[in-house]
């Protein structure tokens, strides 16, 4: 295949599912020319369908990202149902297939026969590092990990977890490349797994158990722990700058509250839990299906997903205002 000029626009889309279809729109937002390949070619002709539906239903809304109308970024988005074709003369892939093992290292192989050298390669694994699926292929030094958070249209975080053999340059376009888009890159200097979001979100989720565990509240009040404390906070400033800013600076801080934190953590802190016991579970989800029965989470995932885009927009908002001020 002929390497391609560095103008190209084109970005492969290797997977078109719910992943898939959310780095379409943000690519199409930011100008850029997505092309989704799929196996399924009635999946493929559903995610081309659903990606214009979302747009329009985003831009009445008033949660269009990037410029121009809902139906101009949907006319940029293409699909294929032959993988050549859509790597063909595409600089950048994100790869959004299922999260199999097996299954990414064969589509990267594959991959690793088609594209130029300059084409760089990023996968969506949620779990798995780059130096599992493609060590040994021809273009390693291409591939990375680019982790989106789901909903990736409304949560822009992505987290970029290159391997030992991924190339500093390959790492820095790539997180160049999520800026221009408008998503919010991470660099880890290593690859480790749970990469950071996971690490924070286990971490959190270890102690809701123990605390629901041992009877101390409700599957509801420890939800309200974050969603009306920890996390309208989180939402704007993290842990650390909440410290800086709690004190006079992280320092003080500590040298205030990290004996009592000590003693917190040692006194209630449990076993990490090797595995989540189902007898708990049931019974979290007893409480939960009271007011969320199964058959209405679908409705309440489109509620979750319209609270961050409001949340989103007003963060976007909010720094544009604090530029032009
Ligand atoms: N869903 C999430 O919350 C989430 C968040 C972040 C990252 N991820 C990661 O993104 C990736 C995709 O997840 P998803 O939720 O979009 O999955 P999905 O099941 O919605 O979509 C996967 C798509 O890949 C297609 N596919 C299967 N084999 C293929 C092949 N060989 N070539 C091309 N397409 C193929 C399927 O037909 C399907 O359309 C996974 O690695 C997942 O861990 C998911």
């Amino acid at each position: 295949m002929a390497e391609k000029p560095s103008e190209s626009k084109k970005v492969a889309i290797i997977g078109s599912g719910l992943i898939g279809q959310n780095w379409a729109m943000i690519f199409a937002g930011a100008g850029y020319q997505p092309c989704l390949f799929d196996v399924d070619p009635g999946q493929l002709e559903r995610a081309l369908q659903g990606t214009r539906k979302h747009l329009s239903e985003y831009e009445t809304k008033g949660f269009l990202r990037g410029s121009g109308t809902a139906n101009e970024q949907a006319d940029k988005i293409t699909g294929t149902s032959s993988l050549s074709e859509c790597l063909d003369g595409a600089f950048y892939v994100q790869e959004c297939v299922p999260e199999n093992i097996d299954l990414k290292k064969k589509v990267f192989a594959e991959m690793d026969g088609l594209v130029g050298d300059k084409t760089i390669l990023a996968s969506s694994s949620s779990c798995l590092c780059a130096s599992m699926i493609v060590d040994g292929l021809k273009h390693q030094h291409n591939a990375i990990v680019a982790h989106p958070i789901n909903p990736p249209y409304f949560v822009p975080l992505v987290e970029i977890v290159p391997a030992p053999f991924t190339s500093p340059e390959v790492t820095s376009s790539v997180r160049k490349l999520m800026e221009d888009i408008g998503q919010s890159p991470i660099t880890l200097r290593q690859e480790c797994l749970g990469f950071a979001l996971n690490r924070i979100q286990y971490a959190c989720i270890n102690e809701c158990w123990n605390m629901y565990k041992t009877g101390l509240l409700s599957a509801e009040d420890i939800d309200k722990v974050c969603t009306d404390g920890l996390g309208l906070r989180y939402a704007f400033i993290g842990p650390l700058e909440t410290m800086h800013l709690n004190a006079n600076g992280i320092k003080d801080y500590c040298e205030r509250y990290a004996q009592g934190a000590v003693n917190v953590q040692k006194e209630t802190f449990q076993q990490i839990p090797v595995l989540y016991d189902t007898e708990t579970a049931q019974k979290i989800q007893e409480e939960w299906t009271n007011s969320l029965p199964l058959d209405t989470l679908p409705e309440r995932r489109v509620w979750r997903d319209e609270m961050l885009a409001k949340l989103s927009k007003l963060k976007i908002e909010d720094s544009k205002s604090e530029k032009s001020g």
